[in-house]
């Protein structure tokens, strides 16, 4: 992964996360390591929507705004660095707003409706009876950030490619009304993992569901979790022959154990028996503590300081504020609305 990440250099990146939750392992293996390593060679932008987290939430607004200072304090502890991205809150950018509004023009409700992760969402989030207007239009919101930094490549999950697809039709949209290219199509970059299943094994890893390990997850937290983890119902005793496909544990180990060769040797034996569930959790907590410990303690070092994280906040939303305004500018003059500017 890192060498392939390494190769990318020179674009403009843009990625976001809702802020309804603190980040977990799932968020760690599948963008935050590529954050760290992005920025090195890139202008990254990396934006909390707490906006959009609203889109879901907005009879309990506190998920949102309890979680802001979190997530910022989950980037700085893996290694984002402020100076090298730009840290940003959509709700201070009202130029994101603006350019959503000129967008929903241009996007039939049909072809929101069509978008299959909304379609999922709908079902997963209860709203098949009543949908809000701002949660069925998100992806125009998320287009509108997309473009609003004129992004040329976008790192998601393989959800949200649906997003990517809806915000290149705005670009051609535009650019058509405009008769010349006034926004830049983006690619998306899928982050290197699949996904982390949930502690249970049963889903995703969800930020909602009570079955994730968290960045800031306390010692005994991680250990609880980890003695929970499901592995091969199958597997009774220890010698026992073990199955490796769909035990938590091993996909654990395979995406956080740093010696492969090691994690092998252990899936052979599993397979062949004699390889407790007690043994391979152990290995796991090890690994897992080793790993979190100075993430943890830096990210509670980070939140006993409040006013520091707001102020990095506020000067990348100063920053992106510029940005975005610029091509707000630019999507207002193709729609001949720029009266008072040239
Ligand atoms: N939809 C993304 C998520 O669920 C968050 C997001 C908002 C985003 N705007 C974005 C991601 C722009 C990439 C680019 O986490």
């Amino acid at each position: 992964m890192k060498n392939l990440t390494n190769t990318i250099q020179n674009q403009i990146i843009l990625t976001g996360d809702r802020a309804t939750g603190p980040l977990h392992l799932g968020h760690y293996v599948g963008s935050l390591q590529q954050r760290v390593e992005l920025q090195k060679h890139n202008d990254q932008t990396i934006l909390v929507a707490d906006m959009q987290g609203l889109t879901d939430n907005a009879t309990n607004p506190s998920k949102v705004s309890s979680n802001i200072l979190n997530v910022v304090a989950d980037y700085l502890a893996v290694g984002i660095e402020p100076t090298q991205t730009t840290i940003c809150l959509q709700s201070q950018l009202p130029a994101l707003s603006e350019i959503t509004m000129y967008y929903s023009n241009l996007v039939t409700i049909a072809r929101l409706e069509r978008n299959p992760t909304v379609k999922a969402e709908i079902v997963s989030k209860g709203f098949q009876r009543s949908i809000p207007a701002g949660f069925l239009t998100y992806p125009i919101s998320q287009a509108a950030d997309i473009t609003a930094f004129n992004a040329s490549l976008v790192p998601v999950g393989d959800d949200q490619l649906p997003m990517i697809e809806q915000t290149n039709e705005i670009v051609r949209k535009i650019n058509s009304l405009a008769g010349k290219k006034v926004l830049t199509e983006c690619q998306p970059l899928l982050s290197k993992s699949s996904r982390l299943p949930s502690t249970d094994g049963k889903t995703k890893m969800s930020k909602t569901m009570g079955n994730t390990i968290n960045l800031g997850s306390s010692p005994k937290q991680i250990s609880a979790a980890i003695k929970s983890m499901y592995t091969d119902p199958m597997h009774l005793k220890v010698n026992d022959p073990g199955r490796v496909e769909g035990n938590v544990v091993f996909t654990y180990l395979d995406a956080f154990h740093p010696d492969a060769s090691y994690v092998d040797k252990l899936k052979q034996h599993y397979r062949a028996g004699g390889l407790g569930d007690g043994e391979t959790k152990r290995i796991l907590e090890e690994c897992l503590q080793e790993i979190l410990k100075p993430i943890r303690q830096e990210r509670s070092k980070l939140l006993s300081e409040p006013n520091y994280l707001l102020r990095i906040l506020q000067q990348g939303s100063e920053t992106a504020r510029q940005k975005t305004e610029r091509a707000l500018n630019d999507i207002k003059n193709v729609f001949g609305l720029n009266l008072f500017k040239c």
